[in-house]
């Protein structure tokens, strides 16, 4: 298990906090977890304001393939894949790599990238319909901490189940209180989130073996 940014390469996030604050109610809360057209393709105050291919997970693409060593007819599963996008930059970086996507999103999937059509599954982080170690690689990026504790535990489970220490998840977390507080100010969909040790103390306590990463907040 590592901590390791493989993200690096993905440009800044560009975050109005106060807006956001302002904006944030129950309603648009409880609209942004259906995780449908307002989320990926509302306005900024449900999520992200216009999800496009812009070719930006190119780079991490590249650096996926090189970290666990991918190489053609190689099986990779993208948890919380929306529409694609990664899974298309990785069957471009390692031409011949089998990749896959699973997302609860009916509405990402029936908008994806036209590379990926039939690559993409229906369904729950948490019930992976695959059987074990059928995967040479896991890839979890921004999608565990919408579960609360326990379907985030269930989630990684099932990811160290598909992909024994095979794997990477980049979930939300800080690192200091005032970094805390400008998250909680941003979060819409999140329901889980901690300090790394927090994070740790559930990687451990549910056998993960894979490797990690944060996304914080600034
Ligand atoms: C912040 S987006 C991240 C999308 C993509 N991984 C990325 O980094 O651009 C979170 C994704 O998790 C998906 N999601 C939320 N809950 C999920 C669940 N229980 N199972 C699978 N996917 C889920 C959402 O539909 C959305 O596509």
């Amino acid at each position: 298990m590592a901590e390791v940014d493989l993200l690096r390469a993905l440009p800044r996030t560009s975050r109005n906090i106060p807006q956001r604050g302002e904006a944030k109610t129950a309603d648009v809360i409880a609209a942004a977890r259906e995780f449908g057209e307002l989320y990926f393709d509302g306005s900024r105050d449900y999520g992200y304001g216009g999800y496009r291919y812009d070719g930006r997970w190119r780079p991490v693409a590249a650096d996926i393939v090189a970290h666990f060593g991918l190489k053609p007819g190689m099986r990779v599963l993208d948890v919380g894949c929306a529409k694609g996008f990664l899974v298309k930059d990785l069957m471009t970086a390692c031409p011949g790599l089998d990749v896959f996507g699973l997302d609860i999103s009916e509405y990402a999937l029936m908008h994806c990238e036209p590379e990926v059509v039939g690559r993409l599954h229906l369904g729950s982080g948490d019930r992976l319909p695959f059987p074990d170690a059928s995967f040479d690689c896991v890839i979890s990026i921004n999608t565990i901490h919408n579960f609360d504790r326990d379907g985030a535990a269930r989630a990684l489970r099932e990811i160290e189940r598909l992909s024994p220490g095979r794997a990477f998840v980049q979930v939300d977390s800080y690192l200091t209180p005032a970094q805390k507080d400008l998250f909680e100010s941003w979060v819409l969909t999140a329901r889980f989130h901690d300090y790394p040790q927090g994070w740790l103390s559930l990687f451990a306590e549910t056998g993960y073996t894979g490797d990690h990463y944060w996304t914080i907040v600034e």
